[in-house]
């Protein structure tokens, strides 16, 4: 072999190997993928906290709460539309993104309007004691659940 073709064959797979890695999924679609799930995490931290709490796993402690309930209530209420872009559900890799949510988009934002309103009762009482707190938390999880049934594909 040539330097030369020996020069076109690496490059040759170079490409080729570029061209797999970066093929199948649109920088919107990885974008808009990678921000939802990051503030599913967010929520998924600040719930872990409250939910802890509620379930007698961590001591009670009534700032930490009412940081934890305001920070779910800040996010709920952040307008996620741009998140659901078209073509970035469940046939796409790494996405449990449900197509039903674009059969329903009005009623997947219903659920995250319900996820705000009980984030919001959680805010008002969760300085207020350990009991306050557990009976304001199960409607906050109720609302992460209801949606997730719904919408998020199940890990197999
Ligand atoms: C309006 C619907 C909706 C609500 C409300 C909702 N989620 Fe989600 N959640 C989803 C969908 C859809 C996915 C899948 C996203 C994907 O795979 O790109 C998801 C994914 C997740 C994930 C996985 C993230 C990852 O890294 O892949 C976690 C954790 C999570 N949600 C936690 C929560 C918690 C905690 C709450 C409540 C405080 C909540 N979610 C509320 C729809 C919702």
């Amino acid at each position: 072999m040539t330097r030369f073709s020996l020069f076109l064959a690496t490059s040759t797979l170079a490409l080729a190997g570029f061209a797999v890695a970066e093929s199948h999924i649109a920088p919107e679609v990885a974008s808009a993928m990678k921000a939802r799930q990051a503030h599913m995490t967010l929520y998924s931290h600040n719930l872990g906290t409250l939910g802890g709490m509620a379930q007698d796993k961590i001591r009670y402690d009534a700032e930490a709460a009412m940081i934890a309930a305001s920070n779910l209530v800040a996010l709920a209420g952040v307008n996620n539309a741009g998140y659901w872009v078209d073509g970035s559900d469940t046939s796409v890799e790494g996405s449990r993104a449900l197509p039903a949510i674009w059969d329903d988009m009005d009623g997947f934002m219903a659920d995250q309007a319900d996820l705000l309103a009980a984030a919001q009762g959680l805010e008002g009482v969760a300085g207020d004691g350990l009991d306050a707190l557990k009976a304001a938390f199960g409607p906050v999880g109720g609302a992460c659940g209801a949606c997730h049934r719904e919408y998020r594909q199940r890990n197999e």
